[in-house]
């Protein structure tokens, strides 16, 4: 007899794509920044002082939230620091919905939100977008219609990289009854060009927190950090409620304000993805696939006609090439490809190549 609880029972769990570190191996399936993180991290490590890990971290890692406050302009008081972004998702759930309450969110999306709903045993709501990845324009009247009393929306979308503005965003979030948790994993990776900066929202509208994280922009998802900005009245029960004693380890907050120290590295190494990000797609469109516009580092392909998406996955495969596929959400003919480095994208497309011109 099981002694879980039902709804736990019932579900499969998140599944993480697959991690190797063998070096044959060029891994392009879990959007990890294909450049290494900043050396200030590095020279900053030999001088740690390990007898400072005898004592218990600050609780709310401080130092670390100051430097972020810094960065956005807002006061430390309107940023919690997470043990990676997913530790956010699951403080918004179990800090404001309560079991049984909707959940909203766009189908497709990143896999682990129904995984967090249904451990809360929330349903949840998933409105399809549109054949371009954008939003519907009844996409708030249906979540309020459902009574959704939290929203998860990722923005860069997932898994297709597809920018909603901000303006749209901001309508949004004044047309939603629930709470919103703008899910930002891949903003660093958004075109500067296109001036989008959500922060200044949390200012002006209530109920909407951001998600961001050092995984993707900072080349540190080994560290597992991240952190939400949003107002203080949301940030507070979660700091002070259902935050984890001391969620996040003293190495972790030291390699996080230094990491944040130096975000010029982290900037140079964005600028380089979204560089061989264009030449990927352009790439990816000779051999016939079309390719969603992309403002994160990696890039939704759907696979030429007459090819299918898994078998094209698997052949990769076999050649020690790892990207995603994802069999679900009308996602069957498509696959989603970490942008990698120029060695890594030019063996995956010649690759590709012979897999396509001469199956
Ligand atoms: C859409 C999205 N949100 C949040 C995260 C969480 O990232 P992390 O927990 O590594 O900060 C990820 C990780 O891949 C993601 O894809």
């Amino acid at each position: 007899m099981s002694r879980e609880r039902k709804n736990i029972a019932a579900i499969t769990g998140y599944k993480s794509g697959e991690q190797s570190v063998d070096p044959e191996i060029i891994k392009l399936n879990t959007n990890e920044n294909p450049y290494p993180p900043s050396p200030f991290i590095s020279n900053a490590l030999a001088e740690f002082s390990t007898e400072s890990l005898r004592k218990y971290p600050s609780p709310t890692a401080d130092d670390f939230r100051d430097k972020v406050a810094d960065i956005h302009n807002v006061k430390r008081n309107n940023i919690i620091a997470t043990r990676g972004g997913d530790e956010l998702l699951r403080l918004m759930i179990t800090t404001f919905v309560n079991p049984g309450e909707v959940i909203g969110t766009t189908s497709p999306t990143y896999s682990l939100y129904p995984v967090l709903a249904a451990i809360q045993d929330c349903p949840l709501k998933a409105i399809p977008l549109s054949n371009d990845w954008n939003l519907p324009t009844d996409f708030a009247a249906k979540l309020n219609d459902a009574g959704a009393k939290l929203i998860l929306l990722v923005n860069p979308h997932a898994p297709s990289g597809v920018l909603v503005n901000q303006e749209k965003i901001a309508q949004l979030a004044q047309d939603l009854d629930g709470l919103l948790l703008l899910d930002e994993a891949y903003v660093d990776f958004v075109d500067p060009g296109k001036n989008y900066d959500s922060v200044p929202l949390i200012k002006e509208i209530e109920s909407v927190v951001i998600l961001r994280t050092l995984s993707k922009g900072y080349s540190l998802a080994g560290l597992r950090l991240g952190y939400g900005i949003g107002p203080h009245q949301l940030i507070q029960p979660m700091l002070s409620k259902t935050r984890d004693s001391y969620n996040l380890d003293g190495l972790s907050q030291f390699i996080g304000c230094r990491a944040l120290d130096d975000s010029t590295h982290a900037l140079k190494n964005c600028e380089l993805v979204r560089h061989e990000r264009s030449k990927l797609r352009i790439e990816f469109n000779k051999l016939g696939f079309q390719v969603a516009p992309s403002e994160t580092n990696f890039i939704l392909v759907t696979a030429p006609q007459n090819h299918n998406a898994a078998e094209l996955y698997l052949a990769l495969k076999q050649k020690n090439i790892l990207i995603r596929f994802f069999n679900h959400d009308g996602l069957s003919n498509k696959l989603r490809v970490t942008v990698g480095t120029r060695r890594e994208n030019k063996q995956l497309i010649k690759v590709l190549k012979k897999l396509i011109l001469a199956p």
